[in-house]
């Protein structure tokens, strides 16, 4: 592994500044690798709860400067009404000889209204579209949850679902397939019921949910676990009441920061990446953008790390409880 990482950095480094370092690849289930660490484009909720829509091509722009600096990994979904602008960056950097369609990892996912079994492939289809490519790299159901287009719940079974997800495979529309918000009884569930166990689960992993027996869980089972919301509370509540600590200008985290020359937000990615979590932290922000790939030159010590475990408080900022109805509801429902 080591010897592989320092292959990729001296390999890479004419293309891409050595300060913004290469995320190492780990191998999935299924044969394909997946860089370590990606950008999430999803926009966010309004202060009253709707969608963030996006308006203009803070997106692309976002993505375009990722992969100049060394990002191959980009996370998105059909609901985050970013596919399009993704599908502009990376087209554009295929265009300008940066990258070639095969360098980069593309992530997106099928929403809520398509888990019938026959609804999967046309969903897919259209993202295809909007992204302007010919296949994606994983594709994953985005939540257990069946709703119909007018936002009641569908009861709908997501292990139908998953045989929509396994005929997208096989038609070569995806190199791989997951799940994600899916608990240890549904994965269980799915692996009992279907040959094709999912290669990648995508979850709430930051300080604040750290969710260890869920992790000892997918290495036991070869799935890969991506992190979303990996900031957490940092900067402050995102949601309905006050987060526990930390925040971004706690003591213990400047402290160890400040040790390896590091910003705070860089030492909770590299946890999480000591964790073996591929975080996907979204900023459209150019500086942060480097700034939050440059995490593969330092390491902490397990004093530190046992620091950052203690923050671990089981607290979710995307618990989305107005599915709690739903039989497949993934979360503790008090
Ligand atoms: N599967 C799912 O159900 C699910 C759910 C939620 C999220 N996700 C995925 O996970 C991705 C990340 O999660 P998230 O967007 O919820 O939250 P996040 O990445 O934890 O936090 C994003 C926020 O942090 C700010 N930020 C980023 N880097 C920073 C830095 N170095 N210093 C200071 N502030 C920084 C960003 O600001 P600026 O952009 O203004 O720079 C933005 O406000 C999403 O974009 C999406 O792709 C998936
Ligand atoms: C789609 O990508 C191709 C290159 O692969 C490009 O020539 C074409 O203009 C793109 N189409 C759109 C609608 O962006
Ligand atoms: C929502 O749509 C479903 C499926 O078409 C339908 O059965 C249900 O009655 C609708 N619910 C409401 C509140 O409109
Ligand atoms: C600390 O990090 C900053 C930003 O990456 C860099 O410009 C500076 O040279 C570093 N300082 C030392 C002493 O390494």
């Amino acid at each position: 592994m080591f010897v592989r990482v320092t292959l990729v950095l001296a390999f890479t480094a004419s293309v891409i500044p050595d300060c913004f370092g290469v995320a190492p690849k780990i191998k999935l289930n299924d044969g394909y690798e997946i860089p370590g660490l990606g950008i999430g484009t999803w926009l966010g909720f309004t202060k009253d709860g709707q969608r963030v829509q996006t308006t203009g091509d803070e997106v692309q722009k976002a993505v375009e400067w990722a992969i100049d600096a060394g990002y191959r990994h980009i996370d998105t979904a059909a609901i985050y009404s970013t596919e399009t602008q993704v599908g502009k960056a990376v087209n554009n950097k295929i265009a300008e000889g940066v990258i070639k369609r095969e360098d980069v990892f593309i992530t997106t996912k099928l929403w809520n209204d398509r888990h019938a079994e026959d609804a999967v492939i046309p969903a897919l289809q259209e993202s295809l579209q909007r992204l302007n490519t010919s296949y994606v790299d994983l594709y994953l159901i985005h939540w257990p949850i069946a709703e119909f287009s007018n936002h009641t719940l569908d009861g709908t079974d997501y292990l139908t679902t998953w045989k929509g997800m396994v005929a997208a495979r096989a038609q070569g529309l995806t190199r791989s397939i997951g799940v994600s918000n899916f608990n240890v009884q549904q994965l269980n569930r799915l692996q009992e019921a279907s040959d094709v166990v999912p290669a990648a689960l995508q979850v709430e992993i930051n300080l604040n949910l750290q969710q260890p027996s869920l992790l000892e869980y997918c290495q036991k089972h070869g799935i890969v676990v991506t992190g979303y919301t990996p900031f957490g509370s940092l900067f402050g509540a995102r949601g309905r009441d006050e987060p526990p600590p930390p925040r971004v200008d706690h003591p213990e985290l400047v402290r160890i920061a400040t040790k390896y020359n590091k910003t705070v937000p860089q030492v909770v990615l590299r946890y999480e990446v000591e964790l073996g979590v591929i975080p996907i932290p979204k900023s459209t922000t150019k500086s942060r953008i480097e700034q939050n790939i440059a995490v593969f030159d330092f390491a902490l010590t397990a004093e530190e790390r046992a620091t950052l475990r203690n923050f671990d408080k089981h607290y979710r900022v995307i618990p989305v409880k107005h599915w709690s109805k739903s039989p497949y509801y993934p979360f503790e429902k008090n």
